[in-house]
């Protein structure tokens, strides 16, 4: 029997009550948070799509695996296991555990990076660019021309253009270029995702270069996935044989394991690499903790060794990847501007081309990103100038979807009320700031609407 409907591969064992607010109430709320969403209380969100980070929800299996935690300081059992998952599937020798990405980041690149240096990647995540600044280096996005056009439909939008970075080499030169990335799936890009050709072509420029390449594994079972279904040659191998594979061809990675570790908390670094894994336990000792451990407890290095696992099994990542696809293609049906084709942890809207009639300079994504809230109690989060500020390339928004938190009918839901506010946008309004702190002032920035 062909099946239409996406049913989640899961049943509710435990339940979260989420509060419905009225338009009035919202209205207010808006007002108080100074129609910046981060300043809204979350009981008052009735769908948070802020983030996919840390927001999943986990498993029988991963609340089991948390009452085996073991919270000795050094030689855990629960280290045992955490290392013996990642290296099942990421194959590397040293694995250092972090409190989460950011802190594998900052421990890479501290220890590889000096002023002079240069990192590209196909498109650097906020935090990653920044530790690679806060080195001393710079970071260079070398992704696909394909890859910065959100109409623009592609497979593999966020590979890597091999060209450039021959070029960068070639112009640079090796010894400033202490590694190379690769952002799997691009998250800054729309969470597109990066084929095994090019992580093979990457690679192998890299190697003649001897240049070490490292993954941004936070998504990596999603990239996996997109694989399987897209590439030719691999519909017949699984996504953790194919997520084996793409490891093979790179010498470490950093992983956030808030979003495809299925947990709440959580990161680490890996490296092939014994005299950078000895400076990088010895910075680790400094700032996170023992390397057993490295800022965690036993009970979260459980429920990662766990979730890794379970982030890549083919019903939870089929249907995973159809219901946010499901979001994408159900709002484009009716002319609703995106980022094509649908990512795999979030959809974005393309708020230029939503309130075509707002200027860059009244923040049409952060416009539209209140009206999301004011409309249907939606959360989601700007990624355009009110971020970026003038550097910004996009006006986008972005609608995150948690693993394993909300069902079939909540994207129902979602999809009437994005195209409600599809219907009025000629009606929305466009924002100013009244307030900015010097640096991340998304963060805390205070709105008014214009009149
Ligand atoms: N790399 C990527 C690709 C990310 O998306 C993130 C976090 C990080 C690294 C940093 O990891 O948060 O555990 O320190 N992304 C979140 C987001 C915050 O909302 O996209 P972290």
């Amino acid at each position: 029997m062909p099946i239409k409907t996406i049913i989640e591969p899961f049943r509710i064992k435990s339940v979260e009550p989420i509060r419905w607010t009225t338009r009035e109430q919202r209205l207010q709320l808006l007002r108080q948070a100074h129609y910046n969403l981060f300043l809204l209380p979350a009981v008052d969100v009735l769908i948070d799509l802020l983030t996919d980070s840390g927001t999943g929800a986990m498993s029988t299996h991963q609340w089991a695996a948390v009452m085996e935690g073991d919270e000795s300081y050094a030689g855990s059992r629960s280290f045992e296991r955490f290392r013996a998952s990642i290296q099942d599937v990421f194959g590397y020798r040293h694995v250092i555990p972090t409190h989460q990405g950011r802190a594998a980041e900052r421990i890479l690149f501290g220890v590889t990076c000096k002023k002079g240096d240069v990192v590209p990647n196909n498109t650097h995540f906020d935090t990653t660019r920044a530790n690679v600044e806060f080195a001393g280096a710079e970071a260079v996005d070398l992704v696909i021309p394909e890859g910065r056009q959100p109409a623009l439909a592609h497979p593999f939008k966020g590979n890597m253009d091999v060209a450039a970075l021959e070029n960068l080499i070639d112009r640079v030169g090796r010894d400033r270029i202490p590694l190379a990335m690769l952002t799997v799936t691009n998250n800054s890009g729309g969470g597109q995702p990066v084929s095994m050709e090019n992580v093979r072509h990457v690679g192998k420029v890299c190697r003649r270069h001897g240049i070490p390449l490292y993954f941004d594994a936070a998504r990596f079972a999603e990239n996996a996935w997109f694989i399987k279904v897209r590439e030719e040659g691999y519909s017949d191998k699984t996504p953790k044989e194919i997520a084996q594979e793409m490891f093979s061809l790179g010498d470490g990675c950093t992983m956030s394991a808030k979003k495809d570790g299925l947990a709440n908390i959580g990161g680490f670094l890996c490296t092939n690499n014994d005299r950078l894994a000895q400076q990088e336990k010895d910075l680790l000792i400094l700032t996170e903790g023992y390397p057993t451990y490295g800022g965690l407890a036993g009970r979260d290095l459980e429920a990662i060794a766990v979730g890794i696992q379970e982030a890549l099994e083919e019903d939870y990542l089929r249907y995973r990847i159809s219901s946010t696809a499901y979001l994408g293609d159900h709002i484009a049906a009716q002319g609703v501007p995106i980022v094509q084709p649908p990512g795999g942890h979030a959809i974005y809207l393309d708020a230029r081309a939503f309130l075509p009639h707002l200027p860059v300079e009244q923040f049409p994504g952060a416009a539209l990103a209140a009206e999301l809230y004011l409309e249907g109690g939606v959360r989601s989060v700007e990624i355009g100038s009110l971020m970026f500020g003038p550097a910004a390339q996009m006006e986008l928004v972005r609608l995150a979807i948690p693993r394993r938190v909300y069902t079939q009918s909540h994207i129902d839901y979602l999809v009437e009320v994005i195209l409600e506010v599809w219907r009025n946008r000629e009606r929305i309004r466009g924002l100013r700031l009244t307030y900015e702190a010097p640096f991340l002032r998304h963060f805390t920035a205070r709105l008014e609407p214009v009149d």
